[in-house]
């Protein structure tokens, strides 16, 4: 028997009750005030996140409230500090067949075999025959590499955080990419571009793992997604070189260190974890972008989930201020 999803994260409001299933995205035990032990908890579903606070019988509760664990929530919705939280009086821990997984990833309307076909149509256009090896290698012969591009986040939460969503990112900043390599002409190098907004964030489908919620992998913890990057072009130059007559000369030097150039500066301060700073106009604009697509994309996922009604957002803790909502973002009292 499947449990009902009947009511879902971002639908509640102050005095409602609760009783749902609900995936547990984060859970901790805290101590309150008054010394006793109480656990802040994120549940989750296609809709978003919610928290929720369980104040008694913390021991029991503290076993069953596992992250990536379904639970059937009974409780109470209330207004915290302006936000909606869940005060659980009850959890049961539910089996993977108790429920339809579906309604717990965030929906998608995004289509990763478009995206991706979009992706290889760029690369085949590329000229420079060692960054074109260099990205078929990666792109388009390593079936595992596909696999995982079209199913990862580009996130934890910051941006893009939801299924394909590192695709969506790196498609749209490959288009804007196109569109500046023509404006720049003929001082930008375009393939070195193109490569830069490819491969600057793939190390993200091993930093991160995804298959319920999404965390950070330990691979990720210890190395994470700049070093990955780089360490993956240098496999895949040593495997390419290593084909007979798979390119036309040795693979040139300037092309290794500028590929692995665009990844480790992609971040642009030494301060935001880039060890290096960008040291070429492609680099910049590479940061650039990904940084104007990535706060793009977060301000209007915010402020299409967000469930203040009125013309203003509630606070933005990313960016510490409030947003003003244009009409097809805003609801009415009632939440519709
Ligand atoms: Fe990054
Ligand atoms: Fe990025």
């Amino acid at each position: 028997m499947k449990y009902p999803k009947t009511q879902f994260a971002k639908a509640f409001h102050e005095g409602d009750r609760v009783s749902s299933p609900f995936l547990i995205k984060y859970s901790a035990v805290m101590t309150g005030k008054t010394g006793k032990p109480y656990m802040n908890v994120v549940l989750t579903d296609k809709t978003g996140d919610v928290e929720a606070r369980i104040f008694d019988n913390v021991p029991k509760y503290h076993s069953q409230a596992v992250k990536d664990t379904y639970v059937q929530v009974e409780g109470n919705a209330q207004t915290f500090n302006g936000r909606i939280q869940i005060l659980i009086k009850d959890l049961t821990v539910l089996r993977e067949d108790e429920v339809a997984a579906e309604e717990y990833v965030p929906v998608t309307t995004l289509n990763p075999e478009k995206l991706y076909a979009e992706l290889k149509e760029k690369i085949l256009s590329m000229k420079d025959p060692y960054y074109k090896a260099l990205m078929e290698a990666i792109f388009i012969e390593d079936e595992e590499i596909a696999a995982k591009v079209k199913k990862a986040p580009a996130a934890k939460s910051m941006h893009h955080a939801y299924p394909v969503g590192l695709l969506e990112h790196v498609v749209s900043i490959f288009n804007i990419l196109e569109f500046l390599a023509k404006h720049y002409e003929p001082y930008i190098n375009r393939d070195l571009l193109l490569l830069g907004g490819l491969m600057h964030d793939l190390g993200k489908i091993w930093e991160l793992q995804y298959e319920k919620t999404t965390d950070y992998t330990t691979e990720g913890r210890l190395i994470g997604h700049l070093v990955m990057g780089v360490e993956l072009i240098e496999k895949k130059v040593r495997e390419l070189e290593s084909k007979p007559g798979r390119l036309p000369g040795p693979f040139p030097t300037d092309h290794r260190l500028l590929s692995k150039h665009m990844v480790l500066a992609h971040h642009g301060k030494l301060e935001y974890g880039s060890p290096k700073e960008p040291a070429c106009i492609e680099a910049l604009i590479v940061h650039m972008i990904d940084d104007l697509d990535s706060k793009v994309n977060a301000i209007r996922v915010f402020t299409e989930l967000d469930n203040a009604t009125g013309s203003w957002t509630l606070l933005n803790r990313q960016f510490e201020r409030f947003f003003y909502k244009p009409e097809w973002a805003r609801k009415t009292p009632n939440g519709q």
